[in-house]
């Protein structure tokens, strides 16, 4: 068995389905795009995710790669935590984060977990939070999902690390795995926001509700969000299935793999 049949059977596609006088599924998919794509490529049209008032006193500061934690003062001039979040470079953001109080569940968690790859990344894929596996290493999508999550990557021919970076709306395990919170997201959000400014993806995968509904700034049935472009600050936004639903249901995986060739399709069109 060769790779990429390999990576099929995992995804449940295998041998592959393809529509009759069909072209291959990355073709299937552009034309889907160009028939069902709601929002022109680069146009910014979302709503803005509404900020968290929440304040942290926090922020990092790197001396030769070492991080250490610096004050941000509060309430200083009229900059709220989003501007001051807004203006952190790579290390302070990462600092910040590793040293944030600013909701309930840093609490309950063993450590933060920023998020993982290419800092210049075009693609970007983001997932709801760390569950037991990342909060353990301090990593995305290490667990099960994790293993999904790179064979979905590996069928469109992507590798974790490499012109991919993979975060999640908030950075600490919510407890027993609950979903996170709506003022958590809120308050967790600005890092997600910034770290997209510092790596401007060309183009953003929401894995399930919780990050479609963050990213989007409004709720709506998975379904209905799936199969089209949206949009996050002018960046395409690609909404699919969470890897860990996918595992729950494996019949999704041929929907998931629909959505994987269109954002395929329109990272091309980005790039071109
Ligand atoms: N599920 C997520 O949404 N993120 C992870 O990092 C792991 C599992």
């Amino acid at each position: 068995m060769d790779r990429n049949e390999a990576v099929l059977r995992e995804l449940n596609l295998y041998p592959l389905w393809q529509r009759r006088g069909a072209p291959a599924p990355i073709e299937s998919a552009a034309a889907a795009f160009h028939s069902v794509s709601s929002v022109p490529l680069g146009k910014p049209s979302g709503q803005p995710v509404e900020p968290s008032k929440a304040a942290s006193p926090v922020a990092g500061d790197s001396v030769a790669g070492e991080q250490r934690a610096v004050v941000v003062p509060m309430g200083v001039a009229d900059k709220s935590r989003e501007q001051l979040i807004g203006e952190l470079d790579w290390p302070q953001l990462k600092a910040m984060v590793r040293d944030c109080t600013a909701c309930r569940l840093r609490a309950g968690c063993t450590q933060t977990v920023f998020g993982v790859g290419d800092e210049q990344a075009e693609w970007l894929f983001v997932g709801e939070g760390p569950g037991a596996d990342e909060d353990a290493q301090g990593e995305p999508f290490v667990g099960q999902a994790g293993k999904l999550l790179d064979n979905m990557l590996l069928a469109i021919k992507l590798r974790r690390g490499k012109n991919v970076y993979i975060a999640n709306i908030v950075k600490c395990r919510p407890p027993n795995n609950r979903a996170p919170e709506r003022d958590e997201i809120a308050t967790c959000l600005p890092y997600l926001q910034r770290q997209i400014a510092l790596i401007k993806p060309k183009l953003i995968v929401a894995l399930g509700k919780t990050a479609a509904t963050a990213l989007l700034g409004h709720d709506a049935a998975l379904g209905s969000l799936r199969g089209r472009l949206h949009d996050f600050s002018g960046i395409p936004l690609i909404i699919t299935y969470h890897p860990a639903y996918l595992l729950r249901s494996p019949m999704e995986k041929a929907k998931a793999w629909q959505d994987l060739c269109l954002a395929a399709d329109a990272m091309q069109k980005v790039q071109e």
